[in-house]
């Protein structure tokens, strides 16, 4: 099948191609409006139509006779555990973990938070929700208590879903003591936590609301999966946005699994019975879409690794999954890849490894640099897809379609638009630009089905945030350009989020906490390039009075203090004094400058400067600090 005819049809005619995509899930109502409007007047799709999601991964295949094979291969290498869990297995666990949550009171559209590593019980907690409608927001494990309260006061759900612990390389992450400390900051106070004791000789301290998940699981009956519209919510994800607060996507459930559908048989070019990898977490959208339920949805054996690209055990532990299970397919983001070159330069730990059950490559999270792009196609001798897309949207929308006809590949674009995205370059004005004219990547409405369908009780802000900016369009907040073949080059974000190892970050939120200390008179955080991560934050500060001594400790302090409010995973480790931060004569503090200057763009000094004397005070201070480039 051509890509052109494929694309144009689903541009042209956006109902009729997705009616007969959704045709290819085991509706218990087959939608007959496929696209119509909200309350909000935005776009939803098959409206009338009934599904279950937990039905369509588990249920549908063991009708169909695949009750044997594997759902989900749990690949451990920091428990040295590997667990083969058949569809059979994966039904008797979630229908009772779903009968379970009926017993504690909860039914469809109540809100439920799952903060879990990577283990399956977090699969079957997402698996359980979606059996009875209720609605699961994944938060990832590497957020603090304070980010985990902000979103159970947004979300407000009845009951958290925790575990013991997690475990990082060679640490215990404290996961269930985290949960009692984000109920303490809360103000929303969860009726009960469902714990999973992974038992792994970590002291847990009970409290009145805990629930054992196991004898939970043991004493509650199975369930059957309840039909939900295909509006109906299926998750909240909350995800960056450029203030504090951070935004919470609402996926729904018809458009979603066609979408999910779609994905892997003409994105991923994966077949069912084959085995898929994402090298993710549950707490991404990745992890939602293309851990959890893509790949069961298509009945394809999903990979639930836990562990690390490095030091699980070493450099070699991406190839070994791949090769031991069989993978046809795998992604993950390109800073993975970059810390195994740095390890193993000459690929010699892959050498070991027989690879030639993978087929695809897949990389995405952040813009794919060409020598990690290079590097990887050198080693794995197969396609290398870098791919675009968002939490926002759920799918891919940049990408080459590999199940429909691989096109060339061409270093530095995530390649074409997939089918459904009418994608464009604007500019200030909104108007479309030139091929090789850099703007604003804007995406023509109707959005395809499976992108998200409001922000969680704020449709205000979804507004304003993604439609208002250029009407008619969903605005993604990427800057970019199209070349004279139509592909797509993202030259990264317009806004104050950066990209951080593939998480996505907001620098606003980070100023909000490093202002916040007694020292600080003012700050400016902003992403710089990393070898490894491709962004890191940097703070900038400059203290109240000139006098404070023991500057280190101020540091110390300030990085101590962004660890504990955003978590680990802001990977926030740099903070220096400055005397001035550069502004515009209406106060404005000029952070792009201050990032160009760092990692030695193109900048020009905007006009609107106050003091340009400025500039050479920051150089001077990035290079005795090695900041930037000067590392
Ligand atoms: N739970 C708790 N803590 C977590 C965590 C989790 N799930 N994930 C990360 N953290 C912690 C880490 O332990 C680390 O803590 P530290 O400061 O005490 O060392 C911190 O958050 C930063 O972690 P990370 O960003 O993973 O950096 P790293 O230096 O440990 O590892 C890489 C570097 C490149 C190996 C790693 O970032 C990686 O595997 N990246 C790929 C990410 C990915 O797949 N993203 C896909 C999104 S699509
Ligand atoms: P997230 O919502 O966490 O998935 O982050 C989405 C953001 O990551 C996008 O808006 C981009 O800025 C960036 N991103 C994701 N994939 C790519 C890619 N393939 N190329 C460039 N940037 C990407």
């Amino acid at each position: 099948m051509k890509y052109s005819k494929f694309y144009n049809d689903s541009i042209d005619n956006p109902e009729r191609f997705w009616q007969s995509q959704a045709n290819n899930l085991a509706w218990y109502k087959t939608p007959s409006t496929i696209l119509s409007k909200d309350q909000h007047n935005y776009d939803q799709w098959f409206e009338d139509g009934e599904l279950n999601l937990s039905y369509l991964c588990i249920d549908k295949h063991i009708e169909d006779g695949f009750g044997n094979q594997n759902a989900i291969i749990y690949d451990s290498p920091v428990t040295n555990t590997k667990e083969h869990i058949t569809f059979n297995t994966l039904h008797e666990e979630v229908s009772k973990l779903a009968g379970g949550l009926q017993n504690l009171g909860l039914s469809k559209g109540d809100t439920v938070i799952i903060y879990m590593p990577m283990i399956p019980q977090a699969l079957y907690a997402m698996l359980a929700c979606a059996r009875i409608g209720v609605i699961h927001s994944v938060v990832f494990g590497g957020f603090a208590p304070h980010e985990l309260a902000i979103r159970i006061d947004d979300c407000k759900p009845k009951l958290i879903i925790t575990a013991s612990n997690g475990i990082e390389i060679d640490k215990i992450i404290p996961y269930k003591p985290f949960v009692d400390e984000a109920i303490v900051k809360a103000n929303h106070k969860p009726e009960k936590v469902i714990v999973f004791d992974r038992k792994l000789g970590v002291n847990i301290q009970h409290k009145n609301y805990d629930v054992g998940y196991s004898a939970l699981v043991e004493k509650s009956p199975s369930i059957e999966a309840i039909p939900m519209p295909s509006t109906h919510p299926s998750y909240i994800l909350y995800t960056s946005g450029t203030t504090g607060t951070p935004k919470g996507i609402v996926r729904d459930t018809g458009g979603y699994a066609t979408a999910l559908k779609f994905s892997m048989k003409y994105i991923y070019g994966v077949d069912e019975g084959d085995t898929f990898w994402a090298a993710s977490d549950v707490g991404w959208v990745v992890g939602h879409s293309f851990i959890a339920y893509g790949p069961l949805l298509n009945r394809n054996t999903t990979i639930l690794f836990e562990g690390k690209p490095i030091k699980t055990p070493d450099a070699s532990t991406f190839w070994r999954v791949i090769s031991e299970h069989n993978v046809k397919a795998m992604f993950t983001a390109p800073t993975a890849i970059r810390a195994i070159k740095k390890e193993d330069p000459d690929g010699a730990l892959l050498k070991k490894y027989d690879l030639s059950c993978l087929k695809y490559q897949f990389l995405a999270g952040e813009r794919c640099d060409v020598a990690t792009l290079n590097w990887t196609e050198e080693q794995l001798k197969v396609p290398i897809i870098d791919h675009w897309w968002q939490t926002e949207s759920g799918w891919p929308m940049i990408s080459n379609m590999v199940g429909v006809d691989l096109k060339p590949v061409k270093p530095g674009s995530a390649s074409l638009p997939v089918c459904g995205y009418n994608i464009q370059i604007l500019n200030e004005e909104g108007e479309e630009v030139e091929n090789s004219v850099e703007g604003y990547v804007a995406i023509k409405l109707p959005l395809p089905p499976g992108t998200l369908s409001n922000l969680w009780e704020n449709p205000e802000r979804f507004k304003m945030g993604y439609l208002n900016r250029f009407p008619g369009y969903y605005f993604s907040g990427d800057g970019g350009y199209k070349d004279e073949d139509g592909y797509v080059f993202i030259t990264g974000r317009v806004d104050d989020i950066i990209n951080v190892a593939g998480h996505r970050l907001s620098t606003a939120e980070m100023e909000e906490i490093v202002s916040s200390h007694k020292a600080v008179a003012e700050c400016a955080v902003f992403g710089v390039h990393c070898e490894i991560k491709g962004q890191k934050p940097l703070g900038l500060i400059v203290l109240k009075s000139e006098k404070i001594s023991e500057t280190n400790v101020i540091q110390k302090e300030i990085i101590q203090d962004v660890r504990r409010e955003i978590g680990a995973v802001a990977s926030f480790r740099d903070v220096h004094i400055v005397k001035r931060l550069p502004k515009t004569r209406s106060g404005k503090i000029l952070r792009k400058l201050l990032r160009n200057i760092a990692d030695e763009h193109q900048y020009n000094i905007p006009s609107t400067i106050d003091d340009a004397s400025i500039i050479d005070e920051i150089k001077s201070t990035y290079q005795t600090q090695k900041i930037g480039i000067h590392k």
